[in-house]
């Protein structure tokens, strides 16, 4: 048996969508008012777990989980031991700092920049890389608000449609890098499960 975490979401019916293309029934899935974590398909082949994004990292880097499916964002803030192994394609969206338009020229350096995140790691490394202090703070959500209440300068973040950006006021400053959903993979499992290889080759062949 496979052992899938899947991530709870905005990815939840990509990964749906590309697993039965691929041949895994995702039947016990579909149920959306089940409030059951751990589902087993019919035929015992594949089993799934059903888990925060921020998590799917930790389940497949472990070996709790064989594969897993989450974002590029997700996976480099993570930092984990763990095979990706297909870009899926969908879940597109850039990792940017974003701001206030006036305030792209303090991307040049010379200052301490206050940058709010759900991406430490992301803002930290890419901020060092370029030689410019910042003090990280760290929020679970509602990122934006940090400019325009004055709690941070910038904030680094994903934008999807830049509709939650423009409703603000705020604008791309910087752009990181391009994220989208990947197949990630247990590097043990890959070795010792059999089937595994086989079905990543088949996810691979059905985006
Ligand atoms: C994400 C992200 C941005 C927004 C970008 O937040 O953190 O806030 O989506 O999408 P857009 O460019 O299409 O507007 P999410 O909706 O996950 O909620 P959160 O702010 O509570 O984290």
């Amino acid at each position: 048996m496979i052992t899938f975490a899947l991530a709870k979401g905005r990815l939840t019916q990509g990964a749906i969508g590309i697993f039965e293309k691929a041949g895994a029934d995702c039947s016990p899935l579909l149920d959306e008012t089940s409030r059951k974590l751990v589902r087993t398909s019919p035929d015992g082949r594949f089993r799934y777990i059903l888990v925060k994004p921020v998590d799917v990292p930790v389940y497949v880097s472990s070996g709790v989980a064989d594969a897993g499916v989450v974002g590029r964002d997700t996976l480099a803030e993570a930092g984990l031991p763990l095979y990706e192994m297909v870009d899926l394609g969908f879940g597109a969206c850039r990792m940017c700092v974003c701001g206030f338009p006036q305030d792209k020229q303090r991307l040049q350096g010379g200052g301490s920049l206050r940058v709010a995140t759900k991406y430490p790691r992301i803002a930290r490394e890419w901020f060092a890389r370029r030689g410019i202090h910042i003090e990280v703070i760290p929020l679970q959500g509602s990122v934006e608000l940090g400019p325009l209440v004055g709690l941070s300068d910038v904030i680094v973040d994903i934008v999807e449609s830049g509709g939650t950006l423009r409703a603000n006021g705020l604008e791309v400053l910087e752009e990181i890098f391009h994220s989208s959903a990947r197949l990630v993979v247990n590097r043990a499992s890959l070795k010792v499960q059999q089937g595994l290889r086989e079905f990543v080759e088949r996810v691979a062949g059905a985006r």
